[in-house]
């Protein structure tokens, strides 16, 4: 199990973005690659530049695991990966000015009109990196799909924060497996360079304090599903819904399963509804920590005027 050293849960961290000096115990320039895959590039750059920390964004748990084990395999020091969308990662976990590069390679580049939302290199996502690089760093793109990067282009010169080169075809020995895999069908490699010449503002929207509520009232515990099952809001940059309770048969706690959303952030947490020495309480779960956004914290605080509401009637 030495390899799970590499993966960090921010979630837990208490304040956002990390001091990634004490990630990695070092100051050192910051790079980033963003759907490392089965992380052979990333591990290669990692060993091939121990003069830079490297964080790796994945989704796919499987793809975490075989990349781990690489960095294991070779010891390496340098490296750390987080299990997370990399369109909020980039901006919540980073500091303005604070990232030397960002590498994408072969993104997955959801060619439908009607996935569009899922691209990786959005407006939004244009805006974060010129906020988060550093003044001179980098943003490296390389991709089959010639439209994909091309949108990625356009999306980047509209920030009028970036030189941009690209996107152009270019040769060379494949450094990963999708790049393998399309060079051997015979597809052209595009590749797209912007560099960081201005910044740009971004809002950050997750911090560490976890929301609670004490309640005045008094509750009766059977009686909270029917209160707060179906409870939802929907606002121009976000939306919540609590889903479904469990009732613990052993004490005084009702688990409520809920949805945020905060604009293309998705997440799923549980808020628990207990009685302590002090009375009723309405907090984060424990057991599934999610990054305490706007929609976190107006579903807590939602659920917990549901709650005092009705009993003060
Ligand atoms: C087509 S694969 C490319 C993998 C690898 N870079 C390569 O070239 O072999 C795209 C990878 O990006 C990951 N991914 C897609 N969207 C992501 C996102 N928003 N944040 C982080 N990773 C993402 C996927 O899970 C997948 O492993």
């Amino acid at each position: 199990m030495g390899f799970a050293k590499y993966l960090i849960e921010p979630r837990l961290f208490a304040g956002l973005p990390p001091d990634w000096r004490w990630v990695f115990g070092r100051a050192a320039p910051l790079v980033v690659e963003i759907g490392f895959g089965n992380g052979e590039f990333l591990a290669e750059e990692a060993a091939r530049h121990p003069e830079n920390d490297y964080l790796g964004f994945e989704l796919t748990l499987t793809c975490i695991e075989k990349a781990c084990r690489k960095f294991h395999a070779a010891g390496l020091a340098n490296v750390r990966v987080v299990r997370l969308d990399a369109r909020f990662g980039l901006r919540e976990l980073f500091a303005d000015g604070s990232v030397r590069e960002v590498i994408v390679n072969f993104p997955c580049p959801w060619p439908k009109a009607r996935h569009a939302d899922r691209r990786l290199v959005n407006e939004g996502f244009a805006r974060t990196l010129a906020a988060v690089l550093e003044s001179g760093g980098r943003f490296v793109l390389a991709t089959d799909a010639r439209s994909f990067a091309e949108e990625a282009r356009d999306n980047l010169a509209a920030t009028g924060c970036f030189v941009i080169q690209g996107p152009y075809e270019v040769d060379g020995e494949p450094r990963t497996r999708y790049e393998r895999k399309w060079r051997s069908k015979g597809l052209a490699i595009y590749r797209l360079v912007a560099e960081k010449k201005a910044a740009a503002a971004v809002e950050r929207i997750a911090e560490g304090k976890m929301p609670h509520a004490r309640l005045k009232a008094e509750l009766d515990k059977g009686d909270i599903p029917r209160r707060v099952v179906g409870l939802k809001e929907v606002w121009p940059r976000g939306a919540f819904v609590v889903k479904e309770a469990f009732v613990a048969p052993d004490r005084d706690e009702v688990l409520l399963r809920a949805f945020a959303a905060d604009g293309e952030f998705h997440q799923q947490f549980f808020i628990s509804v207990s009685r302590d020495r002090k009375g009723w309480i309405v907090q984060l779960d424990g057991a599934t920590v999610p990054f305490r956004t706007p929609a976190v914290k107006r579903a807590v605080f939602a659920v917990a005027s549901a709650l005092e509401k009705e009993s003060g009637t």
